[in-house]
């Protein structure tokens, strides 16, 4: 138990370390599409040095009329300038045109800051739809009321789409004849199938499995570094994507402890797990439970998310065990609820991988049928308990990185 203890705590030190791990290879895209929408220049620059091309005469811009460019007229020093300082404006649909040489999934992203466009105000009657082939992205989608309630300024829309045809098609069209749409930027990039299961993921509650095939899309909706730190699109494994802080989505006091790796812990991926996974940055930190063990028996370190009744989500869960003295079976064991339902019992980490410093995740399918009191809302419970049953040596807990995703329904829709 002592040795534990010891390491909880200096292993905090060691964040700084971080910089140095390893690189593992990352993908590299075929397709990356990064479009400054509205945009008077012509090439933009990112605060991460990505370059942006204005939608301005662009071939993507496949269909514009009624639409027009324009800047925002208040600007806030927590918004990025690119692309959020720029919009195009639409009061018809517009369509843009993407070329797809790989054919496969795309990770489309949709950025919105809802702000005044000339004298178009999108705090007021901005009001819109967003379609890609037979999937509604975003119905009557109020980007103010939005940004509001997540208590942000700016907002950006995830979806993981298979593209069969060669180009991606997204229709951006006013709700009605009174509304207006806008939106700041698009960015488009071929990925591989990292969340396709084609065996099938279990489905809590239910025997049968889950097929995530090509003709599922995802809508993401939380990617957590847990017990670490925000990770940039230029961090991430070539996929671009952002991983968050998971501290507030900490449900109750007890926040557990966050921690590094040991320095003598290498993160090295297996045969079976592609090295675009999840950086190692996300599996080189992990939040456990706190270092006293008798305290853990007492409560469930849990993350609460808040999601839409109605859907069916994918949750991802993502291991590495970061401790060198944690490397053998029955060390720490425990056990995954979602929504107070038992996910998982008795992981041990170890026995999964075999060895400290190896990424593993595990899938799992939430169906939340729609709430028959009219609340749209509720929220997601992820928890994480000791399991005691076979008296391991510390009684703990712990998690590197957790996903959230929603699965289109069969309307092919994300929209309630
Ligand atoms: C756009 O407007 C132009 C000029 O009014 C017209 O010729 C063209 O057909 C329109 N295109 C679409 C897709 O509506
Ligand atoms: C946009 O509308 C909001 C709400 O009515 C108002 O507070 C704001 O001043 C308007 N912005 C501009 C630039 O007119
Ligand atoms: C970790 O990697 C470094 C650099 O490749 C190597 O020198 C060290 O021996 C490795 N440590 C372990 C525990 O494998
Ligand atoms: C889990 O159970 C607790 C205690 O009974 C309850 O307060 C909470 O709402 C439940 N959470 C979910 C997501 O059902
Ligand atoms: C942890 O969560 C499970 C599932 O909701 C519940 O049965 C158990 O009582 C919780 N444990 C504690 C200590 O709250
Ligand atoms: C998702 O949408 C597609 C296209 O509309 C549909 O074929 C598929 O069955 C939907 N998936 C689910 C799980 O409903």
């Amino acid at each position: 138990m002592n040795n534990l203890i010891l390491l909880l705590f200096p292993s905090i030190l060691y964040l700084s370390l971080l910089v140095n791990t390893i690189l593992a290879s990352n993908y590299i895209p075929k397709d990356h599409i990064l479009l400054n929408c509205g945009s008077f220049d012509p090439q933009t620059t990112d605060s991460d040095s990505r370059k942006w091309s204005s939608d301005y005469k662009s071939n993507f811009l496949s269909s514009s009329n009624g639409s027009f460019r324009a800047i925002a007229a208040t600007k806030s020093r927590n918004v990025p300038k690119v692309p959020y300082n720029s919009a195009r404006i639409f009061y018809s649909k517009i369509t843009y045109t993407f070329p797809i040489s790989s054919h496969g999934r795309v990770f489309l992203r949709l950025y919105f800051y809802p702000n005044t466009y000339s004298r178009s105000n999108a705090t007021i009657n901005a009001l819109f739809s967003v379609d890609v082939g037979t999937y509604t992205l975003l119905k009557n989608f109020d980007a103010y009321k939005t940004t509001r309630s997540l208590g942000v300024e700016y907002v950006v829309k995830e979806y993981y789409i298979n593209v069969g045809s060669g180009e991606l098609v997204v229709t951006f069209s006013p709700s009605d004849m009174t509304s207006f749409g806008f939106v700041n930027g698009i960015e488009v990039v071929s990925v591989p199938k990292v969340y396709d299961n084609e065996v099938g993921v279990s489905i809590l509650g239910a025997s049968s499995p889950f097929t995530i095939d090509g003709s599922t899309a995802l809508e993401s909706l939380y990617r957590l570094n847990v017990g670490g730190s925000y990770v940039p699109p230029t961090k991430d494994t070539g996929l671009s994507r952002s991983w968050f802080e998971d501290t507030k989505y900490i449900f109750g006091s007890q926040f557990g402890a966050a921690n590094s790796k040991d320095p003598n812990v290498n993160i090295t991926f297996p045969n079976s797990l592609p090295s675009y996974t999840a950086p190692i940055d996300v599996y080189s930190t992990a939040r456990f439970m706190t270092p006293d063990n008798f305290l853990n028996l007492k409560f469930n370190l849990t993350w609460s998310l808040s999601i839409d009744n109605g859907f069916t989500y994918l949750v991802r869960l993502h291991f590495c065990e970061i401790f060198s003295n944690i490397d053998k079976v029955n060390q720490i064991v425990f056990n995954i609820f979602l929504n107070n339902e038992t996910a998982y019992s008795g992981v041990d980490v170890i026995a999964l991988t075999e060895s400290n410093g190896v990424p593993y995740f595990m899938d799992f399918v939430v169906i939340l049928p729609s709430d028959d009191g009219g609340d749209s809302k509720q929220d997601l419970w992820v928890a994480l308990n000791p399991d005691t049953s076979d008296k391991p040596e510390y009684y703990n807990a712990f998690l590197n990185g957790l996903e959230i995703f929603k699965i289109n329904n069969t309307d092919g829709s994300f929209a309630l």
